[in-house]
């Protein structure tokens, strides 16, 4: 049974959220806050290894409990059940979504037509923890008898971005292996990467659930053929392995059947990391390592499975977005996390929360006349705040802004933590307090500035405040927080998603570009322009010169 379809503004909740929403748009949550010493004690939770701080938003207790009954009005107890007893929820792809499966309970049972997926799942991940031990320990070996050094990951999108994103954020956890991703068909990619390379101490890992991907199979057969410059067919076997579903394809480009890490199709792509999609990561940083962020990501699911409303971080962190989103006609919301390794935690979710929720039909199949999904963004902190920040602070855009940070860093260098960290808590409390034009003027006045030098200025250093963050606070990054963190915003996607009436796990909209592609590309290495609007013939020919 699909997942119901209900119009979300069409719900009771939706009403009185509207009605509600007047009272409370012009609310200075700093005023909110005087009036209550509880709130930040309300409205923080603590699960696994965060804090979820969600206090500074825009919100009262009563936009909580309405947003709780929208989620219930949509059915959202049965829905949770949907997404992790395998239901086709992905119904447009008539597929089942588990990535929750992936990180389950050894004696769990989970049904997809009918067969437990568990054990399959554990012989996979038996599979990656030899393979990993045996390349780390250099027990298995290159065509030349040497211990491997470097791993090239060959993949794009969801088969790049999580291991790619993981990999540097568990940097610090790492082993002797240097770990390369290779995703752009643009060469310069693919030949860069070689340049640095040893074919005789090299594994390539091509990653790609379809095993069709143009760019994917376009740089591992530019891999392929630097590769085999030095050393013969029969090697492939020893430096070529390949995670897909598409054995037919694997077995076609050469690679070895032992050296095949199945996946399956009631995985989507971004949402792979925690299956052979991730052996990039378990060869990075070792199994263990590489189970703790799975099981990081167990403890998030359980949470969000379980929870009651009240007390559920992904669903009431989900729910202000659809708050933001469709009430303040927010269009965009900013993560930014406070340390490095993080990096590119905001590219990855790019991927997990626009693909899947940036949606314009509706799961009865007709255009929705609401917004869907956010805009992602971010960079880490502090290097965003000397970037893009002065638009969060001043500009004209509501940006529901998430900051995560940790206790502890991982170098133990206290007095680099302490700056950073000083700037996180500085930055929420700048957002929602501003600056009024009192301040302003005291500040002027106590250096001595004369009212016809600062009155002029005024305006431009005053603050308005009030703008929504969410602070999220852990004690470090280890494999087993990272873990609850991705969960965290997978199951945020879930939410969304259900809330607004979409199929949050298909991605036809990546389509058309691809397919127009194939057929420009004939255009361009024929010698023949076949029929295009003007401006893509000029185009064209400017091109081919
Ligand atoms: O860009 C679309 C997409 O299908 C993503 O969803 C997916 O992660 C990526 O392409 C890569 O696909 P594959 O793993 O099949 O190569």
């Amino acid at each position: 049974m699909a997942l119901k379809t209900i119009n979300p503004t069409t719900t009771e909740a939706w009403k009185k959220l509207q009605a509600h929403f007047e009272t409370v748009k012009d609310l200075q949550v700093k005023d909110l806050f005087k009036a209550d010493a509880e709130r930040a004690n309300k409205f923080t939770l603590k699960q696994g290894e965060f804090y979820y701080d969600y206090s500074k938003n825009r919100i009262t207790d009563e936009t909580i409990s309405l947003l709780i009954s929208l989620a219930k009005e949509v059915g959202f107890e049965e829905a949770v059940e949907k997404y992790f007893t395998g239901d086709h929820i992905n119904q447009t792809e008539d597929r089942a979504v588990l990535h929750t499966a992936l990180r389950a309970d050894k004696n769990a049972e989970i049904l997809v037509y009918g067969v437990n997926v568990v054990p399959e799942v554990f012989e996979v991940r038996e599979k990656i923890k030899g393979f990993s031990e045996k390349v780390i320990s250099g027990e298995l070996k290159g065509y030349t008898g040497k211990a491997f050094t470097d791993v090239v990951n060959i993949g794009i999108g969801g088969s790049d971005l999580g291991p790619a994103m993981v990999t540097q954020a568990l940097q610090y956890y790492k082993n002797q292996l240097n770990v390369h991703f290779v995703s752009n068909v643009d060469g310069d990619h693919v030949h860069e990467t070689i340049a640095t390379l040893d074919p005789e101490t090299t594994l390539f890992v091509i990653v790609s659930k379809t095993f069709t991907t143009q760019e994917t199979l376009s740089n591992a057969t530019t891999i392929k053929n630097w590769f085999l410059k030095h050393a013969t067919q029969e090697d492939v076997a020893k430096h070529f392995v390949a995670v897909s579903t598409n054995l037919e394809k694997i077995a076609e480009f050469g690679i070895a059947d032992d050296n095949v890490f199945p996946m399956w199709d009631w995985v989507g792509g971004r949402f792979s990391l925690w299956s052979a999609v991730g052996l990039s990561i378990s060869l990075a940083v070792g199994y263990n390592n590489y189970e703790a962020l799975l099981d990081g990501a167990k403890e998030m699911d359980d949470h969000f499975r379980t929870a009651k409303a009240e007390e559920n971080v992904p669903l009431i962190l989900g729910l202000l977005t659809v708050w933001y989103n469709n009430f303040f006609g927010a269009e965009s919301e900013a993560i930014i996390p406070y340390t490095q390794y993080l990096a590119r935690f905001s590219a990855y979710l790019q991927q997990g929360i626009m693909e899947s929720n940036g949606k314009g039909v509706d799961r009865a199949g007709n255009p929705v006349d609401y917004q869907t999904g956010t805009i992602i963004w971010g960079e880490p902190g502090t290097n965003s705040q000397h970037a893009f920040f002065q638009l969060i602070h001043q500009g004209t855009k509501v940006i529901p802004t998430d900051f995560i940070g940790f206790i502890n860093s991982l170098h133990e260098d206290k007095d680099h933590h302490d700056k950073l960290m000083a700037n996180f808590f500085a930055q929420t409390e700048a957002l929602l307090n501003g600056k009024t034009k009192e301040q302003v003027v005291a500040e002027f006045e106590a250096k001595g500035v004369s009212k016809d030098e600062y009155e002029s200025l005024v305006n431009f250093k005053m603050f308005t405040g009030n703008r929504p963050t969410t602070t999220i606070l852990g004690d470090k990054l280890s494999p087993k927080s990272l873990g609850n963190l991705i969960a965290l915003y997978e199951h945020r996607i879930f939410v969304q998603g259900l809330v607004w009436n979409i199929f949050s796990y298909d991605q036809w909209g990546v389509e058309l570009g691809k397919q127009l592609a194939s057929g420009i590309l004939k255009d361009i290495t024929s010698g023949e322009i076949s029929e295009h609007d003007s401006s893509t013939v000029n185009l064209l020919k400017i091109y081919k010169g």
